[in-house]
Protein backbone atom coordinates (compact mmCIF):
# COMPACT_ATOMS: atom_id res chain seq x y z
CA UNK A 1 0.00 0.00 0.00
CA UNK A 2 1.48 3.50 -1.12
CA UNK A 3 1.02 6.62 1.48
CA UNK A 4 -1.72 7.93 -0.26
CA UNK A 5 -3.32 4.66 -0.39
CA UNK A 6 -3.24 4.62 2.98
CA UNK A 7 -4.16 8.24 3.97
CA UNK A 8 -7.47 7.38 1.63
CA UNK A 9 -8.21 4.03 3.62
CA UNK A 10 -7.98 6.56 7.22
CA UNK A 11 -10.32 9.20 5.88
CA UNK A 12 -12.77 6.78 4.66
CA UNK A 13 -13.02 4.97 8.53
CA UNK A 14 -11.38 1.85 7.39
CA UNK A 15 -7.38 0.50 7.73
CA UNK A 16 -5.65 -1.71 4.68
CA UNK A 17 -2.88 -3.44 6.43
CA UNK A 18 -2.47 -6.90 7.97
CA UNK A 19 -5.32 -8.84 10.00
CA UNK A 20 -2.28 -10.47 12.31
CA UNK A 21 -0.08 -8.08 13.98
CA UNK A 22 3.61 -8.58 15.80
CA UNK A 23 5.31 -5.85 17.43
CA UNK A 24 8.64 -6.70 18.95
CA UNK A 25 11.60 -4.28 20.02
CA UNK A 26 13.33 -6.08 17.43
CA UNK A 27 12.51 -7.53 14.46
CA UNK A 28 13.18 -10.98 13.18
CA UNK A 29 16.27 -9.82 11.32
CA UNK A 30 19.09 -7.22 12.21
CA UNK A 31 20.69 -4.80 9.33
CA UNK A 32 24.37 -5.70 9.35
CA UNK A 33 26.36 -2.79 8.03
CA UNK A 34 29.84 -4.00 6.38
CA UNK A 35 32.91 -2.52 6.87
CA UNK A 36 32.43 -1.59 2.67
CA UNK A 37 29.53 0.26 3.63
CA UNK A 38 27.25 -2.34 2.03
CA UNK A 39 24.83 -3.70 4.31
CA UNK A 40 23.13 -7.52 4.70
CA UNK A 41 19.93 -9.04 6.90
CA UNK A 42 21.34 -10.98 9.87
CA UNK A 43 19.01 -13.64 12.11
CA UNK A 44 18.33 -11.37 15.20
CA UNK A 45 19.19 -12.94 18.83
CA UNK A 46 17.45 -14.19 21.18
CA UNK A 47 14.33 -16.83 22.49
CA UNK A 48 11.35 -14.47 21.46
CA UNK A 49 12.95 -14.70 17.60
CA UNK A 50 13.57 -18.42 17.53
CA UNK A 51 9.37 -19.04 19.10
CA UNK A 52 7.79 -16.26 17.11
CA UNK A 53 9.29 -16.25 13.47
CA UNK A 54 7.94 -19.73 12.78
CA UNK A 55 4.33 -18.54 13.92
CA UNK A 56 4.39 -15.27 11.87
CA UNK A 57 5.50 -16.92 8.85
CA UNK A 58 2.39 -19.58 8.31
CA UNK A 59 0.39 -16.81 9.21
CA UNK A 60 1.16 -14.23 6.73
CA UNK A 61 1.35 -11.68 9.44
CA UNK A 62 3.29 -8.30 9.86
CA UNK A 63 6.08 -7.60 12.26
CA UNK A 64 6.62 -4.09 13.31
CA UNK A 65 10.21 -3.65 15.16
CA UNK A 66 13.64 -1.98 15.35
CA UNK A 67 16.28 -3.08 12.60
CA UNK A 68 19.20 -3.15 15.19
CA UNK A 69 21.51 -0.59 13.94
CA UNK A 70 21.08 3.27 14.75
CA UNK A 71 19.15 5.13 12.16
CA UNK A 72 18.30 2.46 9.76
CA UNK A 73 15.75 3.51 7.13
CA UNK A 74 14.07 0.56 6.05
CA UNK A 75 10.79 1.44 5.54
CA UNK A 76 8.83 -1.72 4.58
CA UNK A 77 10.12 -5.26 3.56
CA UNK A 78 8.08 -8.14 1.99
CA UNK A 79 10.08 -10.98 2.63
CA UNK A 80 8.80 -14.65 2.30
CA UNK A 81 5.33 -14.34 3.70
CA UNK A 82 6.10 -11.77 6.48
CA UNK A 83 6.02 -8.01 6.16
CA UNK A 84 8.76 -6.38 8.16
CA UNK A 85 7.82 -2.49 9.43
CA UNK A 86 11.47 -0.92 10.70
CA UNK A 87 10.85 1.32 13.36
CA UNK A 88 13.85 3.83 13.39
CA UNK A 89 15.69 4.83 16.67
CA UNK A 90 18.35 6.91 16.91
CA UNK A 91 21.62 6.93 18.70
CA UNK A 92 20.58 8.69 21.45
CA UNK A 93 17.15 6.19 21.60
CA UNK A 94 19.18 3.19 21.83
CA UNK A 95 21.37 4.86 24.72
CA UNK A 96 18.33 5.95 26.40
CA UNK A 97 15.12 3.70 25.76
CA UNK A 98 17.02 0.26 24.96
CA UNK A 99 20.39 0.06 26.60
CA UNK A 100 19.10 2.61 29.84
CA UNK A 101 15.56 1.96 30.68
CA UNK A 102 15.10 -1.52 29.17
CA UNK A 103 18.24 -3.26 30.14
CA UNK A 104 19.45 -0.97 32.86
CA UNK A 105 16.09 -0.71 34.77
CA UNK A 106 13.00 -3.06 33.68
CA UNK A 107 15.69 -5.89 32.93
CA UNK A 108 18.05 -6.20 36.11
CA UNK A 109 14.51 -5.04 38.02
CA UNK A 110 12.41 -8.46 36.57
CA UNK A 111 15.57 -10.68 37.24
CA UNK A 112 15.48 -10.66 40.95
CA UNK A 113 17.77 -7.44 41.24
CA UNK A 114 20.99 -9.51 39.84
CA UNK A 115 22.44 -6.57 39.21
CA UNK A 116 21.17 -3.22 41.01
CA UNK A 117 18.71 -1.13 38.58
CA UNK A 118 19.30 2.35 37.71
CA UNK A 119 15.95 4.71 37.58
CA UNK A 120 16.61 7.70 35.24
CA UNK A 121 14.39 10.07 34.43
CA UNK A 122 15.69 10.37 30.77
CA UNK A 123 15.51 7.15 30.24
CA UNK A 124 11.66 6.86 31.47
CA UNK A 125 11.03 10.09 29.01
CA UNK A 126 12.57 8.35 25.97
CA UNK A 127 10.74 4.84 27.54
CA UNK A 128 7.54 7.05 26.69
CA UNK A 129 8.35 8.27 23.62
CA UNK A 130 9.63 5.23 21.99
CA UNK A 131 6.87 2.88 23.39
CA UNK A 132 4.91 5.76 21.11
CA UNK A 133 6.80 5.43 18.23
CA UNK A 134 5.37 1.56 18.07
CA UNK A 135 2.46 1.90 18.85
CA UNK A 136 1.78 4.40 16.07
CA UNK A 137 3.77 2.24 13.47
CA UNK A 138 1.51 -0.78 14.35
CA UNK A 139 -1.50 1.40 14.23
CA UNK A 140 -0.50 2.06 10.62
CA UNK A 141 0.18 -1.37 10.12
CA UNK A 142 -3.10 -2.78 11.40
CA UNK A 143 -6.27 -3.86 9.35
CA UNK A 144 -9.89 -2.90 10.35
CA UNK A 145 -10.47 -5.02 13.70
CA UNK A 146 -6.86 -7.02 13.34
CA UNK A 147 -4.86 -9.12 15.89
CA UNK A 148 -2.44 -7.30 17.58
CA UNK A 149 0.09 -9.09 19.72
CA UNK A 150 2.76 -6.87 21.43
CA UNK A 151 6.02 -8.49 22.95
CA UNK A 152 8.32 -8.65 26.18
CA UNK A 153 9.10 -5.69 28.64
CA UNK A 154 10.66 -3.59 26.32
CA UNK A 155 7.28 -2.16 24.99
CA UNK A 156 4.73 -2.30 28.29
CA UNK A 157 3.42 0.78 27.54
CA UNK A 158 1.72 -0.33 23.51
CA UNK A 159 -1.52 -1.63 24.91
CA UNK A 160 -2.81 0.88 26.09
CA UNK A 161 -1.54 3.80 23.58
CA UNK A 162 -2.44 1.59 20.91
CA UNK A 163 -6.08 1.05 22.27
CA UNK A 164 -6.40 4.49 22.19
CA UNK A 165 -4.85 5.30 18.84
CA UNK A 166 -7.48 2.29 17.23
CA UNK A 167 -9.91 0.82 19.62
CA UNK A 168 -11.01 -1.34 16.69
CA UNK A 169 -8.26 -3.64 17.56
CA UNK A 170 -7.78 -6.90 19.77
CA UNK A 171 -4.55 -6.71 21.95
CA UNK A 172 -2.60 -9.20 23.47
CA UNK A 173 0.82 -8.69 25.42
CA UNK A 174 3.51 -11.58 26.67
CA UNK A 175 6.12 -10.74 28.60
CA UNK A 176 8.99 -13.41 27.79
CA UNK A 177 10.81 -12.42 30.92
CA UNK A 178 9.96 -13.06 34.41
CA UNK A 179 7.18 -10.76 35.95
CA UNK A 180 8.91 -9.94 39.20
CA UNK A 181 7.94 -10.22 42.95
CA UNK A 182 5.21 -7.35 44.28
CA UNK A 183 8.06 -5.65 46.48
CA UNK A 184 10.50 -5.71 43.88
CA UNK A 185 8.05 -4.06 41.34
CA UNK A 186 7.27 -1.53 43.84
CA UNK A 187 10.79 -0.14 43.79
CA UNK A 188 10.23 1.51 40.18
CA UNK A 189 9.13 5.01 40.36
CA UNK A 190 7.00 4.37 37.23
CA UNK A 191 4.79 1.26 38.51
CA UNK A 192 1.67 2.74 38.19
CA UNK A 193 2.40 3.55 34.59
CA UNK A 194 3.52 0.42 33.80
CA UNK A 195 1.21 -1.59 34.92
CA UNK A 196 -1.90 0.84 33.39
CA UNK A 197 -0.09 0.71 30.25
CA UNK A 198 -0.50 -3.13 30.05
CA UNK A 199 -4.04 -3.22 30.99
CA UNK A 200 -4.31 -1.76 27.80
CA UNK A 201 -4.39 -5.74 26.21
CA UNK A 202 -7.41 -7.45 25.67
CA UNK A 203 -5.11 -10.35 26.89
CA UNK A 204 -1.83 -10.68 29.19
CA UNK A 205 0.64 -13.83 29.08
CA UNK A 206 3.08 -14.43 31.12
CA UNK A 207 5.43 -17.43 31.39
CA UNK A 208 4.33 -19.00 34.72
CA UNK A 209 1.38 -18.48 36.99
CA UNK A 210 3.23 -16.76 39.99
CA UNK A 211 3.71 -13.71 37.32
CA UNK A 212 0.08 -13.47 36.40
CA UNK A 213 -0.29 -13.51 39.89
CA UNK A 214 1.59 -10.98 41.18
CA UNK A 215 0.46 -8.60 38.39
CA UNK A 216 -3.08 -9.40 39.95
CA UNK A 217 -2.30 -8.09 43.25
CA UNK A 218 -0.81 -5.17 40.90
CA UNK A 219 -3.31 -4.16 39.07
CA UNK A 220 -5.63 -4.05 42.41
CA UNK A 221 -3.40 -1.86 44.50
CA UNK A 222 -1.79 0.40 41.66
CA UNK A 223 -4.63 0.76 39.66
CA UNK A 224 -7.54 0.37 41.95
CA UNK A 225 -8.74 -2.29 39.64
CA UNK A 226 -11.11 -5.20 40.86
CA UNK A 227 -10.05 -8.76 40.01
CA UNK A 228 -10.46 -12.02 40.30
CA UNK A 229 -9.03 -13.38 43.33
CA UNK A 230 -8.69 -17.30 42.70
CA UNK A 231 -5.29 -18.68 42.31
CA UNK A 232 -4.26 -19.18 38.41
CA UNK A 233 -3.18 -22.60 37.68
CA UNK A 234 -0.44 -23.33 35.32
CA UNK A 235 -2.89 -25.03 32.60
CA UNK A 236 -6.36 -24.54 34.12
CA UNK A 237 -7.67 -20.67 34.98
CA UNK A 238 -7.27 -16.72 33.61
CA UNK A 239 -7.39 -14.09 35.87
CA UNK A 240 -9.58 -11.36 35.46
CA UNK A 241 -9.07 -7.61 35.67
CA UNK A 242 -12.08 -5.08 35.56
CA UNK A 243 -10.77 -1.84 33.65
CA UNK A 244 -13.73 0.66 33.26
CA UNK A 245 -16.30 -1.32 30.87
CA UNK A 246 -13.57 -3.79 29.87
CA UNK A 247 -11.88 -6.98 30.88
CA UNK A 248 -8.95 -7.76 30.59
CA UNK A 249 -7.80 -11.60 31.14
CA UNK A 250 -4.64 -12.34 32.58
CA UNK A 251 -2.82 -15.73 32.43
CA UNK A 252 0.11 -18.03 31.89
CA UNK A 253 1.12 -19.35 28.88
CA UNK A 254 4.89 -21.40 28.79
CA UNK A 255 6.57 -20.43 25.69
CA UNK A 256 8.24 -23.16 23.85
CA UNK A 257 9.89 -24.34 20.60
CA UNK A 258 9.29 -25.72 17.36
CA UNK A 259 10.64 -29.10 18.65
CA UNK A 260 8.91 -31.67 15.86
CA UNK A 261 11.32 -29.57 13.40
CA UNK A 262 14.28 -29.68 15.43
CA UNK A 263 13.99 -33.41 16.39
CA UNK A 264 13.63 -33.99 12.76
CA UNK A 265 16.81 -31.67 11.51
CA UNK A 266 19.01 -33.72 14.58
CA UNK A 267 18.67 -37.05 12.64
CA UNK A 268 19.74 -35.72 9.51
CA UNK A 269 22.58 -37.39 8.13
CA UNK A 270 24.68 -34.18 7.87
CA UNK A 271 24.19 -33.30 11.26
CA UNK A 272 25.20 -36.41 12.96
CA UNK A 273 28.12 -36.68 10.64
CA UNK A 274 28.92 -33.09 12.20
CA UNK A 275 28.70 -34.11 15.78
CA UNK A 276 31.12 -36.73 15.36
CA UNK A 277 33.50 -34.41 13.74
CA UNK A 278 32.79 -31.69 16.59
CA UNK A 279 33.97 -34.75 18.88
CA UNK A 280 37.02 -35.46 17.08
CA UNK A 281 37.67 -32.18 17.10
CA UNK A 282 37.71 -31.66 20.56
CA UNK A 283 40.12 -34.49 20.70
CA UNK A 284 37.91 -37.53 21.27
CA UNK A 285 36.82 -36.79 25.08
CA UNK A 286 34.78 -39.18 27.32
CA UNK A 287 32.52 -36.34 28.31
CA UNK A 288 31.83 -33.28 26.05
CA UNK A 289 29.65 -30.86 28.70
CA UNK A 290 28.03 -27.83 26.52
CA UNK A 291 26.65 -24.22 27.34
CA UNK A 292 24.64 -22.27 25.07
CA UNK A 293 23.50 -18.57 26.13
CA UNK A 294 23.21 -14.70 25.32
CA UNK A 295 26.45 -13.24 27.11
CA UNK A 296 23.98 -12.15 29.97
CA UNK A 297 24.75 -12.20 33.63
CA UNK A 298 21.15 -13.80 34.67
CA UNK A 299 22.45 -16.90 32.80
CA UNK A 300 24.65 -18.15 35.46
CA UNK A 301 27.78 -18.14 32.72
CA UNK A 302 30.06 -17.55 35.89
CA UNK A 303 28.37 -20.37 38.18
CA UNK A 304 28.92 -23.12 35.80
CA UNK A 305 32.96 -22.28 35.57
CA UNK A 306 33.04 -22.26 39.30
CA UNK A 307 31.59 -25.19 39.39
CA UNK A 308 34.23 -26.68 36.78
CA UNK A 309 37.02 -25.34 38.34
CA UNK A 310 36.29 -26.37 41.99
CA UNK A 311 35.36 -30.38 40.42
CA UNK A 312 38.95 -30.07 39.13
CA UNK A 313 40.76 -28.54 41.66
CA UNK A 314 39.03 -31.11 44.29
CA UNK A 315 39.98 -34.05 41.82
CA UNK A 316 36.21 -35.11 40.79
CA UNK A 317 37.09 -34.43 37.36
CA UNK A 318 39.50 -35.25 34.79
CA UNK A 319 40.91 -32.45 33.05
CA UNK A 320 42.33 -35.56 30.63
CA UNK A 321 38.65 -36.77 30.19
CA UNK A 322 36.40 -34.01 30.22
CA UNK A 323 36.01 -30.74 27.98
CA UNK A 324 33.91 -27.79 28.23
CA UNK A 325 32.43 -25.60 25.31
CA UNK A 326 30.83 -22.31 25.47
CA UNK A 327 28.76 -20.75 23.18
CA UNK A 328 28.66 -17.14 23.85
CA UNK A 329 26.21 -14.42 21.80
CA UNK A 330 27.48 -11.04 22.05
CA UNK A 331 24.62 -8.93 23.97
CA UNK A 332 24.09 -5.62 24.72
CA UNK A 333 27.82 -5.03 24.71
CA UNK A 334 27.66 -0.97 25.37
CA UNK A 335 25.94 -1.42 29.10
CA UNK A 336 28.22 -1.44 31.89
CA UNK A 337 27.11 -4.65 33.49
CA UNK A 338 27.70 -6.73 30.79
CA UNK A 339 31.17 -5.21 29.75
CA UNK A 340 32.03 -5.99 33.27
CA UNK A 341 30.47 -9.91 33.61
CA UNK A 342 32.16 -10.82 30.06
CA UNK A 343 35.57 -9.63 31.88
CA UNK A 344 35.37 -11.77 34.81
CA UNK A 345 33.88 -14.92 32.40
CA UNK A 346 36.81 -14.54 30.62
CA UNK A 347 39.64 -14.25 33.06
CA UNK A 348 37.66 -17.52 34.74
CA UNK A 349 38.04 -19.45 31.14
CA UNK A 350 41.81 -18.55 30.93
CA UNK A 351 42.34 -19.89 34.44
CA UNK A 352 41.04 -22.50 34.42
CA UNK A 353 42.61 -23.23 30.92
CA UNK A 354 46.08 -21.78 32.15
CA UNK A 355 45.45 -24.24 35.36
CA UNK A 356 44.32 -27.37 33.95
CA UNK A 357 44.88 -27.58 29.78
CA UNK A 358 47.88 -29.19 27.92
CA UNK A 359 49.13 -27.50 24.84
CA UNK A 360 46.47 -28.18 22.02
CA UNK A 361 44.32 -29.38 24.89
CA UNK A 362 42.10 -26.50 26.56
CA UNK A 363 39.91 -27.64 28.94
CA UNK A 364 37.37 -24.98 28.31
CA UNK A 365 36.54 -23.69 24.74
CA UNK A 366 34.68 -20.63 24.01
CA UNK A 367 33.15 -18.81 21.34
CA UNK A 368 32.15 -14.98 21.18
CA UNK A 369 29.65 -15.18 18.45
CA UNK A 370 26.50 -16.62 17.20
CA UNK A 371 26.88 -20.10 15.33
CA UNK A 372 25.08 -20.87 12.55
CA UNK A 373 21.83 -22.77 13.53
CA UNK A 374 23.14 -26.47 11.71
CA UNK A 375 26.24 -25.88 13.56
CA UNK A 376 24.26 -25.60 17.04
CA UNK A 377 22.03 -28.57 16.37
CA UNK A 378 25.53 -30.34 15.74
CA UNK A 379 26.68 -29.38 19.36
CA UNK A 380 23.49 -30.62 21.25
CA UNK A 381 23.83 -33.67 19.47
CA UNK A 382 27.51 -34.08 20.48
CA UNK A 383 27.41 -33.01 23.96
CA UNK A 384 26.80 -35.51 26.82
CA UNK A 385 25.77 -32.68 29.27
CA UNK A 386 24.16 -29.28 28.88
CA UNK A 387 24.85 -26.95 31.07
CA UNK A 388 21.80 -24.35 31.88
CA UNK A 389 22.57 -22.75 35.22
CA UNK A 390 20.77 -19.50 34.96
CA UNK A 391 20.17 -17.39 38.41
CA UNK A 392 16.70 -16.14 36.90
CA UNK A 393 15.11 -16.78 33.48
CA UNK A 394 11.95 -16.41 32.08
CA UNK A 395 11.45 -19.65 30.38
CA UNK A 396 14.83 -20.49 28.95
CA UNK A 397 14.42 -22.18 25.33
CA UNK A 398 18.18 -23.93 25.21
CA UNK A 399 17.20 -25.97 27.31
CA UNK A 400 13.65 -27.28 24.96
CA UNK A 401 16.14 -27.56 22.39
CA UNK A 402 18.70 -29.97 23.54
CA UNK A 403 15.86 -32.34 24.84
CA UNK A 404 14.66 -31.76 20.95
CA UNK A 405 17.71 -32.72 19.77
CA UNK A 406 18.70 -36.14 21.47
CA UNK A 407 16.37 -38.62 19.91
CA UNK A 408 19.23 -41.21 21.12
CA UNK A 409 18.08 -40.41 24.44
CA UNK A 410 21.58 -39.95 25.20
CA UNK A 411 22.44 -36.24 27.02
CA UNK A 412 22.09 -35.23 30.28
CA UNK A 413 20.63 -31.73 31.49
CA UNK A 414 21.45 -29.92 34.34
CA UNK A 415 18.77 -26.88 34.78
CA UNK A 416 18.70 -24.29 37.44
CA UNK A 417 15.49 -24.10 39.29
CA UNK A 418 15.22 -20.06 38.77
CA UNK A 419 13.97 -20.74 35.16
CA UNK A 420 10.63 -21.58 33.94
CA UNK A 421 11.34 -24.17 31.92
CA UNK A 422 11.97 -26.40 35.38
CA UNK A 423 8.24 -26.38 36.11
CA UNK A 424 7.86 -28.14 32.94
CA UNK A 425 11.10 -30.40 32.71
CA UNK A 426 11.21 -32.09 36.39
CA UNK A 427 13.03 -34.98 35.16
CA UNK A 428 16.38 -32.54 34.63
CA UNK A 429 19.47 -32.54 37.51
CA UNK A 430 17.63 -29.57 39.01
CA UNK A 431 19.98 -27.55 40.83
CA UNK A 432 20.18 -24.22 42.73
CA UNK A 433 22.36 -22.17 40.94
CA UNK A 434 23.15 -20.08 44.47
CA UNK A 435 24.68 -23.33 46.14
CA UNK A 436 27.64 -23.35 44.42
CA UNK A 437 27.79 -27.70 46.04
CA UNK A 438 24.64 -28.51 44.56
CA UNK A 439 25.38 -27.50 41.33
CA UNK A 440 28.47 -29.39 40.93
CA UNK A 441 26.74 -32.47 42.61
CA UNK A 442 24.44 -32.40 39.91
CA UNK A 443 27.21 -32.03 37.13
CA UNK A 444 28.75 -34.88 38.49
CA UNK A 445 25.54 -36.96 38.98
CA UNK A 446 24.69 -36.16 35.08
CA UNK A 447 28.12 -36.90 34.28
CA UNK A 448 27.68 -40.20 35.98
CA UNK A 449 24.17 -40.92 35.19
CA UNK A 450 24.00 -45.08 34.44
CA UNK A 451 22.61 -45.51 30.89
CA UNK A 452 18.96 -46.58 31.77
CA UNK A 453 17.94 -43.90 34.32
CA UNK A 454 19.44 -41.18 31.49
CA UNK A 455 17.49 -42.40 28.74
CA UNK A 456 14.42 -42.71 31.15
CA UNK A 457 14.52 -39.14 32.11
CA UNK A 458 15.39 -38.43 28.53
CA UNK A 459 12.09 -40.03 27.50
CA UNK A 460 10.29 -38.54 29.78
CA UNK A 461 11.70 -34.87 28.91
CA UNK A 462 11.51 -35.28 25.38
CA UNK A 463 7.72 -36.44 25.79
CA UNK A 464 6.66 -33.19 27.50
CA UNK A 465 8.45 -30.99 24.92
CA UNK A 466 7.12 -32.63 21.89
CA UNK A 467 4.24 -32.04 22.83
CA UNK A 468 4.37 -29.10 23.72
CA UNK A 469 5.73 -27.12 21.08
CA UNK A 470 6.08 -23.78 20.06
CA UNK A 471 2.69 -23.90 17.96
CA UNK A 472 0.45 -25.00 21.02
CA UNK A 473 1.93 -22.15 23.24
CA UNK A 474 0.53 -19.58 19.92
CA UNK A 475 -2.44 -21.38 19.70
CA UNK A 476 -3.38 -21.19 23.08
CA UNK A 477 -2.92 -17.61 23.29
CA UNK A 478 -4.30 -16.55 20.52
CA UNK A 479 -7.20 -18.67 20.77
CA UNK A 480 -7.46 -16.94 24.16
CA UNK A 481 -7.13 -13.75 22.84
CA UNK A 482 -9.97 -14.49 20.17
CA UNK A 483 -12.55 -15.72 22.58
CA UNK A 484 -11.88 -12.43 24.70
CA UNK A 485 -10.99 -9.84 22.26
CA UNK A 486 -14.55 -8.91 20.73
CA UNK A 487 -16.32 -10.53 24.44
CA UNK A 488 -13.86 -8.54 26.43
CA UNK A 489 -15.06 -5.44 25.62
CA UNK A 490 -18.81 -6.06 27.37
CA UNK A 491 -19.03 -6.39 30.91
CA UNK A 492 -17.67 -9.32 32.85
CA UNK A 493 -18.14 -10.31 36.35
CA UNK A 494 -14.52 -9.37 38.10
CA UNK A 495 -14.99 -12.53 39.50
CA UNK A 496 -15.31 -14.70 36.59
CA UNK A 497 -12.68 -17.18 36.20
CA UNK A 498 -12.09 -18.77 32.28
CA UNK A 499 -10.20 -21.88 31.15
CA UNK A 500 -7.57 -20.94 28.54
CA UNK A 501 -7.15 -22.73 25.10
CA UNK A 502 -4.49 -24.90 26.82
CA UNK A 503 -5.17 -28.29 27.71
P1 LIG B 1 17.18 -15.43 25.66
O1 LIG B 1 15.87 -15.17 25.00
O2 LIG B 1 17.31 -14.79 27.00
O3 LIG B 1 18.36 -15.11 24.81
P2 LIG B 1 16.64 -18.34 25.40
O4 LIG B 1 17.40 -19.51 25.91
O5 LIG B 1 15.19 -18.39 25.68
O6 LIG B 1 17.32 -17.01 25.98
O7 LIG B 1 16.81 -18.25 23.82
C1 LIG B 1 18.06 -18.10 23.23
C2 LIG B 1 17.98 -18.44 21.74
O8 LIG B 1 19.18 -18.00 21.11
C3 LIG B 1 17.89 -19.95 21.49
O9 LIG B 1 17.11 -20.21 20.35
C4 LIG B 1 19.35 -20.35 21.27
O10 LIG B 1 19.54 -21.49 20.46
C5 LIG B 1 19.90 -19.11 20.59
N1 LIG B 1 21.33 -18.95 20.94
C6 LIG B 1 21.85 -18.70 22.16
N2 LIG B 1 23.19 -18.65 22.12
C7 LIG B 1 23.53 -18.88 20.84
C8 LIG B 1 24.79 -18.96 20.15
N3 LIG B 1 25.96 -18.79 20.80
N4 LIG B 1 24.76 -19.19 18.83
C9 LIG B 1 23.58 -19.34 18.18
N5 LIG B 1 22.37 -19.29 18.77
C10 LIG B 1 22.35 -19.05 20.08
O1 LIG C 1 13.06 -12.10 26.15
C1 LIG C 1 14.40 -11.90 26.17
C2 LIG C 1 14.93 -10.86 25.18
O2 LIG C 1 15.16 -9.64 25.74
C3 LIG C 1 14.07 -10.61 23.97
O3 LIG C 1 13.17 -9.55 24.07
C4 LIG C 1 15.11 -10.40 22.94
O4 LIG C 1 14.72 -10.88 21.69
C5 LIG C 1 16.29 -11.23 23.41
O5 LIG C 1 16.18 -11.33 24.78
C6 LIG C 1 17.64 -10.68 22.98
O6 LIG C 1 17.91 -9.44 23.60
P1 LIG C 1 18.31 -8.14 22.79
O7 LIG C 1 17.18 -7.87 21.83
O8 LIG C 1 18.47 -7.08 23.81
O9 LIG C 1 19.57 -8.48 22.06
Amino acid sequence: MTAGEADAAEKHGSHAGSDFVVVANRLPVDLERLPDGTTRWKRSPGGLVTALEPILRSNNGAWVGWAGVADADAGVIVEDGLTLHSVRLSTEDIADYYEGFSNATLWPLYHDVIVRPEYRREWWNSYVEINRRFAEEAAKAAAEGATVWIQDYQLQLVPKMLRMLRPDLTIGFFLHIPFPPIELFMQLPWRTEIVEGLLGADLIGFHLPGGAQNFLYLARRLAGAQTSRGNIGIRSKLGVVQVGFRSVRVGAFPISIESGRLDQQSRSKAIRDRARALRKELGNPKKILLGVDRLDYTKGIDVRLDALHELLAEGRMDPKDTVMVQLATPSRERVDSYVQMRGEIEKTVSRINGEYAEVGRPVVHYIHRPVPRDELIAFFVAADVMLVTPLRDGMNLVAKEYIACRSDLGGALVLSEFTGAAAELRQAFLCNPHDLEDVKDKIQAAIEVPREDGRKRMRALRRQVLTHDVNRWARSFLDTLANTGAAGRALIAPDEVGEPGQG
